[in-house]
C-alpha cells in the first residue's frame, strides 16, 4: 500500500485563521480524504509555527510569555480547523523537543558537510529596544517615491523593493526612534554547494507544477544561489544554536522541520515506526501543500536541508495561488478579511468547502472568492443538484414505502453504468488536485440522475404501482450513494449523514462507489445542507467590518493636540511641588476650594476650581504641582497666588497632579 505523508504550511501562532488561509487547509484536507478513500495509508501533519520576532514581540505587548501565546493560538487554530472539518492526524507545535532534535540534527549534518559558515552582518539595531530589527520592524520613507511609513523591504505605494538601508528617515516600529547600525556574526548555509541536489530535485518530473519549476529555474537556478542566513541574535523566541549563548536558529530554519517533529510526536504517541515516514529511502511519498509566497523556502532550502540531514525528500510540493475576495485583496474596511470564526458564526462550512473545491486546480493561479457567485453556485449545484436528489428520493421512500429499497429500475442501468465508468477518472482528478474538474463531473452525474428521477415520475406512480416507484427510487438512491461517496472528500458531513441514512456498516470508501445499491432500509431523512441565504453573507461581511472599525470610545473625544512649542517656551513655567497645608470650601462658590500650600521658601494662598471633584480632607497633607510664577490674580474671595495643576478627562473629571514620590516642598519640575 502506498504510504503518503501530507502537510499544509504551519500557521504562525500569532493571529487568527482567515478565509485566505483556509484555501490551503481545505485543499489539503480534501486531498488527504481522497487518498484515504482510495485506500492509501495517509497521514496529515500540521503544527503551529511558533518562533520568530513577531511572536516574541507580540507576546511581550500582551504581557504573556511566548509559550503562553503559542498555546492559546494553537488551541484557537485547532478549534477553527475542526469547525471546517479539517482533520489533521496531529496538530503540534514547532516549539517542541522533537522539532529541536531534528533541527539540530540537520544543522549538525549541514556543518559536517561543510555547508555552514559564519560571517559578520551589519543590520539595523534599536538602542532603545536593544534588539536587531528585522525588515518588518523598520519603517521610513520610500527611497523611490518618498511615500512615508513604508516597510524596510518594499513600498506599498509604488511597489519598489529595496534594502532596509535605503529607506529615508528610518525608524524602529516599536519605539519610533531612529535605529543605528550594528554588526554581528551570523551563520549561513552555502546553498551553492548544495546546487546539484537542489537542481536535481527541482528538475524531476512530478515534483512541481511546470509553471513553478520554470519560475525557479529562471529566477534562481540560472544565477548563483545566494547564501541563506539562518541565525538571529537575542532577544529571539526560538531554538538556541548549539554552542552559542545568544544566537538562535532563524524561524525558517526550524519551521519546516516542524513537519518532521510533528510526525515524530505522532509516531511516539501511537507507537508507530517513524523511520517508515521520514528516513532516507523510506517507502513514503511526502507531499507539501503551500502558498506561492513561500515557494523558495520549500523548493530550494528544504530539499538541501533534507538531503544533508538524511531524510526523505518531498515527492511533490503543491503550490496554490493567493485568495482575492470579490476580485480584490482581502480588506478590513470592506469587511472581506473574514476570519474562520466569523464565517462559522454565519455560514455552514460546507458552503466554503464546496465553493473552493469547485474553483481549485493544480496550478498556482490566484483564486477569487466572489460572494455573490458563492451563493449562486452553492444553491444551484450543491443544494439543487446534489442535496435535492437525495432529499426527494429519501423523503418519498421513507414516507410511502417504509424506507425500503429493492431491485433497481432496469431502465436506469445504462445511466448508472455510465456513472460507474467515470469513477477511476474522478479519483484521478482528486489525486492530481483537479478538484474543480471532479466537482464538475459529479454535478454532471447529479444532473443526469435528477433528470432521470424527474422523467420517471415516481411521485405519480407511488399510489398505483408502489413497487415500480420503489424500483425507480432505488435507482435514484444508487446515484445518491455513489455521489455522496465521491463528493465525500469535499463534503465529509454530507457523506456522514448519507452513511447514517443508508445504515452503512462502516465508513464508505471509493471502492463502494459502484453506483449499485443492495436492498436496504433507510433511516428517516436528515437534512444534508441548507440553502445559502444572501442575508447571512451580508451579515458576515458587516460583522467583519465592525470588528475592524475603530471602537467608538472616549479616545475619539480627546481634544486635539496644541501647536508645537520650543523647549524654551516650557522653561518659562516655574512648576513646583507643594504640600497642601489646609483646604476648605469657599462659601458662595460651588467650584472653588481655598488651599494654602507650602512651597518650601514660602506659603501661598490659592483658589483652585476643583471643589466638585476633590474632598478638602482628602487633599489636605497631599503634595500637588503648582505653577508658582503665575501672576497673582485678584478674585472675589481674595488673591490667588499660583495655580494647582490638574488633569481633566473627556468627561470633565478633574484630578490634581502630584509627584510620584514624596519630595521636599518647593522641588522644581522640568
Ligand atoms: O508563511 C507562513 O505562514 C509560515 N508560518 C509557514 C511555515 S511553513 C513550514 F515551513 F513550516
Ligand atoms: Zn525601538
Amino acid at each position: 500500500m502506498t504510504r503518503t505523508l501530507v502537510t499544509s504550511a504551519l500557521p504562525y501562532a500569532n493571529g487568527d485563521i482567515h478565509i485566505g488561509h483556509l484555501v490551503e487547509y481545505l485543499m489539503t484536507d480534501i486531498y488527504v480524504r481522497a487518498l484515504r478513500a482510495a485506500g492509501e495509508d495517509v497521514i496529515y501533519m500540521c503544527a503551529s509555527d511558533s518562533h520568530g520576532t513577531p511572536i516574541e514581540v507580540n507576546a511581550r505587548k500582551k504581557g504573556v510569555t511566548p509559550e503562553e501565546m503559542v498555546a492559546e493560538y494553537n488551541r484557537r487554530h485547532l478549534e477553527d480547523f475542526s469547525g471546517f472539518q479539517i482533520a489533521f492526524d496531529r496538530f503540534y507545535t514547532t516549539h517542541s523537543d522533537e522539532t529541536r532534535h531534528h533541527a539540530e540534527r540537520i544543522f549538525t549534518r549541514l556543518t559536517e558537510a561543510g555547508l555552514i559558515y559564519k560571517k559578520d552582518v551589519e543590520q539595523y539595531y534599536c538602542e532603545e529596544d536593544r534588539r536587531f530589527l528585522p525588515d518588518r520592524f523598520v519603517k521610513g520613507a520610500c527611497p523611490r517615491c518618498g511615500a512615508e511609513d513604508q516597510y524596510g523591504d518594499s513600498c506599498e505605494k509604488c511597489g519598489a523593493t529595496y534594502d532596509p538601508t535605503d529607506l529615508k528617515n528610518s525608524f524602529c516600529v516599536l519605539c519610533q526612534k531612529a535605529p543605528t547600525r550594528r554588526s554581528s556574526v551570523h551563520y549561513f548555509v552555502d546553498l551553492e554547494k548544495a546546487r546539484p541536489e537542489i537542481a536535481a530535485w527541482v528538475a524531476k518530473d512530478g515534483h512541481l507544477h511546470p509553471e513553478m519549476r520554470n519560475w525557479l529555474e529562471v529566477n534562481f537556478l540560472k544565477n548563483e544561489l545566494r547564501p541563506w542566513d539562518i541565525s538571529r541574535d537575542a532577544p529571539y523566541f526560538g531554538f538556541k544554536i548549539p554552542g552559542e549563548t545568544d544566537k538562535y536558529f532563524y524561524v525558517w530554519l526550524d519551521a519546516p522541520v516542524g513537519y518532521i517533529g510533528t510526525t515524530q510526536k505522532y509516531c511516539d504517541e501511537k507507537a508507530l515506526d517513524f523511520s517508515a515516514w521520514w528516513e532516507k529511502d523510506a517507502d513514503c511519498r511526502v507531499v507539501h501543500v503551500i502558498g506561492k509566497d513561500i515557494t523558495y523556502f520549500h523548493t530550494l532550502f528544504w530539499p538541501a536541508m533534507l538531503h544533508a540531514g538524511g531524510y526523505t525528500l518531498p515527492s511533490r510540493v503543491q503550490i496554490h495561488g493567493f485568495l482575492t475576495v470579490n476580485g480584490e485583496k482581502m480588506s478590513k474596511s470592506r469587511g472581506t478579511s473574514i476570519t474562520a470564526r466569523t464565517y462559522l458564526k454565519h455560514l455552514d462550512p460546507q458552503f466554503l468547502r464546496f465553493y473552493y473545491a469547485s474553483k481549485l486546480g493544480p496550478g498556482p493561479d490566484d483564486l477569487d472568492l466572489n460572494l455573490e457567485e458563492l451563493v449562486l453556485r452553492v444553491n444551484a449545484e450543491l443544494v439543487n443538484k446534489l442535496a435535492n436528489l437525495a432529499s426527494r428520493s429519501v423523503a418519498l421512500l421513507s414516507k410511502r414505502l417504509e424506507g425500503k429499497t429493492g431491485a433497481l429500475d432496469p431502465g436506469a442501468a445504462e445511466l448508472l453504468a455510465a456513472a460507474r465508468a467515470k469513477v477511476p477518472e474522478l479519483v484521478a482528478h482528486y489525486r492530481a488536485f483537479e478538484f474543480a474538474r471532479a466537482v464538475r463531473e459529479l454535478c454532471a452525474i447529479a444532473e443526469v440522475a435528477n433528470k432521470y428521477l424527474q422523467d420517471a415520475e415516481p411521485f405519480k406512480l407511488v399510489a398505483a404501482d408502489p413497487e415500480r416507484a420503489r424500483e425507480i427510487l432505488s435507482a435514484a438512491l444508487a446515484f445518491v450513494k455513489g455521489l455522496a461517496i465521491l463528493i465525500g472528500p469535499v463534503l465529509p458531513d454530507f457523506q456522514a449523514r448519507c452513511e447514517r441514512m443508508f445504515q452503512a456498516p462502516r465508513p464508505w470508501t471509493f471502492a463502494d462507489a459502484d453506483f449499485t445499491l443492495a436492498p436496504t432500509t433507510l433511516t428517516p431523512f436528515e437534512r444534508l445542507v441548507d440553502r445559502v441565504e444572501p442575508a447571512a453573507v451580508a451579515a458576515m461581511v458587516e460583522d467583519t467590518r465592525s470588528q475592524f472599525a475603530p471602537p467608538p470610545g472616549p479616545g475619539d473625544r480627546v481634544p486635539a493636540f496644541k501647536d508645537t512649542i520650543e523647549i524654551d517656551d516650557f522653561g518659562k513655567l516655574d512648576l513646583r511641588v507643594a504640600t497642601v497645608l489646609t483646604a476648605k470650601k469657599v462659601e458662595g462658590s460651588d467650584k472653588l476650594l481655598q488651599v494654602t500650600v507650602d512651597l518650601g521658601r514660602e506659603k501661598r494662598n490659592i483658589f483652585a476650581g476643583i471643589a466638585a471633584h476633590v474632598d478638602p480632607a482628602w487633599l489636605t497633607g497631599r503634595q500637588v504641582v503648582v505653577l508658582a510664577n503665575l501672576k497673582p490674580r485678584k478674585m472675589r474671595f481674595g488673591v490667588s497666588e499660583g495655580m494647582i495643576l490638574a488633569a481633566e478627562d473627556v468627561d470633565g473629571k478633574l484630578s490634581p497632579l502630584g509627584p510620584g514620590l514624596d519630595l521636599f516642598p518647593g522641588a522644581t519640575i522640568s
